[in-house]
């Protein structure tokens, strides 16, 4: 069988990656330029500044992932471009260069989903056995699917307010940590030898939905009553406790969903599975339950495009096909 080469492309937030891949599972090039830096200064991401970056980062960055590669466009199969959810104009750039390159060389297009993306970086680690339960925890996500087969995405919950990541961001911004907020709150989690006690949004007792705005206004209550006390805030016990309580809800609904739904394999993904708190929870829990667990190395929990790629294939070889009538799709159903 012929080797079957995908090149990645995915600018749906602040950065602007691409990455090719090989028959789904090994990556050959993988390139992201990130704007984390220039976003920094205004705490977070103004969408017309990441579109501008990724006009001018997108030809680059193709050019860098052929290179490191090695290939000629015209080794490629086809070109997998990120469709949606994302920042309407972000998408559109990396959308427009795929249809300029999938044209000018004469493959097909395919259209992505950016949380099947995520969910696909796993792939890159090692199959996927079903059904399996991904938990897919990002900035703008927070929900727990069940894939029966490839390309087949069941949500049985999701947050009903902010996103895992979002509220890492925002606890991050109180703690006056720069942008983004996951991995300064992570690493003074981790430090921390004590824990501020702040409630668990367990929901209803079947439910598999998350809540994380409650949990994150009782962090801003937390400080604001202990400065009007005139007392000294501790940011690692703060930051253990809201990590704790992000974590233990993540897990234990996570471990409750893989044995109700009787899974195969349980899978992390997202931005937030990047972090070492949540990682080792749910790698000792599962490891006790005996049910398999994986989630990918912290660069490709964050977003790439060697998800894209990976995901890209499997609708490659499905003979999923898009036009160059695609469109940016911000709020594209999984
Ligand atoms: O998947 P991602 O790169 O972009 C989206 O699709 O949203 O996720 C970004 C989110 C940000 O909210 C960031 O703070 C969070 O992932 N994040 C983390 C960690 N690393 C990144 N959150 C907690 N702990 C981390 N180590
Ligand atoms: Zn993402």
């Amino acid at each position: 069988k012929r080797d079957v080469y995908i090149l990645g492309i995915e600018t749906s937030c602040d950065e602007t990656a691409a990455s090719i891949v090989k028959n789904g599972n090994e990556i050959i090039s993988n390139v992201v330029a990130s704007q984390i830096e220039s976003q920094k200064r205004f705490g977070g991401v103004v969408p017309e500044i990441a579109s501008r970056h990724h006009v001018e980062e997108i030809t680059l960055v193709i050019e860098k992932a052929l290179d490191d590669a090695g290939l000629a466009p015209s080794q490629l199969n086809a070109v997998a471009v990120t469709e949606g959810p994302g920042l309407v104009g972000a998408l559109l750039i990396g959308i427009n260069a795929a249809k300029a390159f999938a044209f000018a060389n004469a493959l097909p297009i395919i259209g992505v989903h950016h949380i099947a993306g995520h969910i696909y970086a796993n792939q890159l680690v090692q199959p996927m056995e079903f059904p399996l339960l991904a938990l897919i925890v990002s900035g703008g996500h927070t929900e727990m699917v069940i894939m029966r087969e490839h390309g087949s995405f069941e949500l049985i919950g999701e947050t009903r307010d902010d996103a895992a990541g979002e509220a890492y961001d925002k606890v991050a911004r109180v703690l006056g940590l720069p942008y983004p907020g996951g991995p300064h709150v992570d690493k003074l989690a981790l430090a921390s030898e004590s824990a501020v006690e702040f409630p668990r949004a367990w929901l209803e007792a079947d439910s598999y939905d998350f809540s994380f705005s409650g949990l994150k206004s009782s962090v801003i209550n937390y400080k604001h009553n202990l400065e009007q006390r005139g007392g000294i805030l501790d940011a690692e016990a703060v930051a253990a406790g809201f990590q704790q309580s992000v974590v233990e809800v993540l897990t234990v609904k996570a471990v409750r969903a893989a044995k109700e739904y009787d899974v195969k394999q349980v899978i992390a993904a997202g931005g937030v599975s990047a972090n070492r708190g949540l990682r080792n929870s749910l790698e000792s829990t599962f490891a006790k339950e005996h049910i398999p667990f994986s989630v990918p190395p912290i660069a490709l929990c964050t977003d790439n495009a060697a998800m894209i790629a990976a995901a890209g294939t499997q609708m490659y070889l499905s003979n999923v096909r898009g036009d160059l009538s695609m469109n940016g799709r911000p709020g594209m159903q999984l």
